[in-house]
C-alpha cells in the first residue's frame, strides 16, 4: 500500500523555522517507527507571493486537495500590508480552507504540568487541564449574506447575519461526537439560543443528531456568555465544547490563554471524509508568523510539532505514536528545556529552536 502522504507548506516569517523541527520529527517517525510517509513541500502566503503573485497557487491548492493532509506553518508579515487585499497572504489560508471544505475546527486547550504556573488562573484550576473546542469554520456570521455597510435614511448601517442550516449543524455535531467517543464521552454544546432563532435551530439540531445516532456520548448545553464564565471559573468541567463559528473563535482563544504560550498551541481543522475514509484535514499551528522573532532562532516549535502529533491521530489513526510524541514533550518541558517564550520572571537562559527540536528528538529516542 502507498504511503499516506503529506503536504507541508511552511508560510512565512517563522513559519520555516518552526517547520524545520517538524520535518526532523517526521523523518525521525519514518526511520525509528517504520511510519514513512510521502512528502512534498510547496508555498503559501507571501512566499508564494514572492514567487507566483499569488498567495495560493492553483497547482498547490490542486495538490492539497489530493494528498492526506496538509501541515502548515503561518502566514502574513509586515512585507505584505500593504498589497491588495485579493492577493494577501492570509487570503492563501483562507482558500485552502474554503476550497477544502473544512468545516471543523479543533482547538486543544491542554495544560502541560511543567507550565501549570505559567497561566494567568491558579495552578489547581488548570493543572491537568485537557479539554476540545469543536468550532464550526466554514458558516455562520461570517460569511452569512446579506453582509455589508449600507445606506439607511441619513446614516450608515452595518451589517452581518448569523445563518446556519441544518446540514451544517449537523456535521459539525456529528464531528464533535464522534471525537468525544474517542476521548471522553462528553459534549457541551454552547450558543445563545435565548436570544437568537440561529442558536434554538443549533440546539434542536444538535440534541436530534445525538439522540438519533450519539445517545452514548453525554451532552449538555450552555449559552455562550456562561460558558466563557465557566471556563475561567472551572475548565477542567468540560471534555468536548462544540460552538459555532463566532463563539468558537473567542471561547478557544479564551480557552488557549488559559493554558499559556502561543508557541505551544496545535490546531486542526477537519472536512468530510475522502473516498478512503481519511478527512480532508489542515494542521497548523495558531500562531502566525512572528515577524518580531523571525530569523532569530528564538520561535517555539511546539505549537506547530503537537499540529503533527494532532494529524498523527486524526488524519492516521497512529493514537499510540501521537501519545508517544506528546510524551515527549511533556518530558522535555519537566526536564526544564524552555524558548523564550517559556521563559517566566525567574529568568534563565532559554534554548533555541533547533535546540527544542534536539531535545524532543532525543526524548523521542529514549521512548524506544
Ligand atoms: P503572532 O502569532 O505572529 O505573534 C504574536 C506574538 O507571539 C509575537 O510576540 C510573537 O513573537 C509571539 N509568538 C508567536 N508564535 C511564537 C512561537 N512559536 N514561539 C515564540 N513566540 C511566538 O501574531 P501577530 O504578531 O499578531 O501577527 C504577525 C503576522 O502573522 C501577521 O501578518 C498576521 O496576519 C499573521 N498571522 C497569521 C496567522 C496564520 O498564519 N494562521 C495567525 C495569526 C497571525
Ligand atoms: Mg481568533
Amino acid at each position: 500500500m502507498a504511503n499516506p502522504s503529506l503536504l507541508i507548506l511552511p508560510g512565512d516569517g517563522i513559519g520555516p523555522e518552526v517547520m524545520e523541527q517538524v520535518k526532523r520529527v517526521i523523518a525521525w517517525f519514518g526511520d525509528k517507527r517504520d511510519l514513512a510517509f510521502d512528502v512534498s513541500e510547496d508555498l503559501v502566503g507571501g512566499a508564494a507571493y514572492d514567487a507566483h503573485g499569488t498567495p495560493l497557487h492553483d497547482e498547490t491548492m490542486a495538490r492539497a486537495l489530493q494528498v492526506d493532509a496538509v501541515l502548515l506553518g503561518a502566514v502574513g508579515g509586515p512585507k505584505y500590508d500593504d498589497l491588495d487585499f485579493s492577493v494577501k497572504p492570509e487570503r492563501g489560508l483562507l482558500r485552502l480552507r474554503k476550497e477544502m471544505d473544512l468545516f471543523s475546527n479543533l482547538r486543544p486547550a491542554q495544560c502541560f504540568d511543567a507550565l501549570a504556573d505559567f497561566s494567568s488562573l491558579k495552578k489547581d484550576v488548570v493543572a491537568g487541564l485537557d479539554i476540545m473546542i469543536v468550532r464550526e469554520l466554514t458558516s455562520g456570521v461570517y460569511f452569512g449574506e446579506p453582509r455589508g455597510i449600507f445606506e439607511e435614511g441619513n446614516e450608515r448601517v452595518g451589517v452581518n447575519t448569523q445563518r446556519y442550516t441544518e446540514s451544517e449543524i449537523d456535521r459539525v455535531a456529528r464531528s464533535a461526537f464522534e471525537l468525544a467517543r474517542r476521548r471522553n464521552n462528553k459534549v457541551c454544546s454552547m450558543e445563545k439560543a435565548n436570544v437568537m432563532e440561529s442558536g434554538i435551530l443549533w440546539r434542536e439540531v444538535v440534541q436530534k443528531v445525538h439522540d438519533e445516532d450519539y445517545p452514548d456520548v453525554e451532552l449538555s448545553h450552555m449559552y455562550a456568555d456562561n460558558g466563557a464564565m465557566q471556563l475561567v471559573r472551572a475548565p477542567k468541567q468540560f471534555d468536548v465544547i462544540l460552538t459555532d463559528n463566532l463563539f468558537g473563535d473567542i471561547l478557544s482563544d479564551c480557552a488557549a490563554m488559559l493554558t499559556g504560550s502561543l508557541g505551544m498551541l496545535p490546531s486542526a481543522s477537519l472536512g468530510a471524509p475522502a473516498a478512503n475514509g481519511r478527512p480532508k484535514a489542515l494542521y497548523e499551528p495558531v500562531h502566525g508568523s512572528a515577524p518580531d522573532i523571525t530569523g532569530q532562532g528564538k520561535a517555539n516549535p511546539i505549537a506547530c510539532i503537537l499540529s503533527f502529533a494532532m494529524a498523527l491521530r486524526y488524519s492516521f489513526d497512529q493514537g499510540d505514536e501521537a501519545a508517544r510524541l506528546e510524551a515527549a514533550i511533556e518530558t522535555v518541558l519537566a526536564n526544564g528545556a524552555r524558548t523564550a517564550d517559556l521563559m517566566g520572571e525567574e529568568g534563565g537562559t532559554p534554548i533555541s529552536t533547533t535546540e527544542m527540536g534536539d531535545a524532543i528528538l532525543k526524548a523521542l529516542d529514549a521512548s524506544l
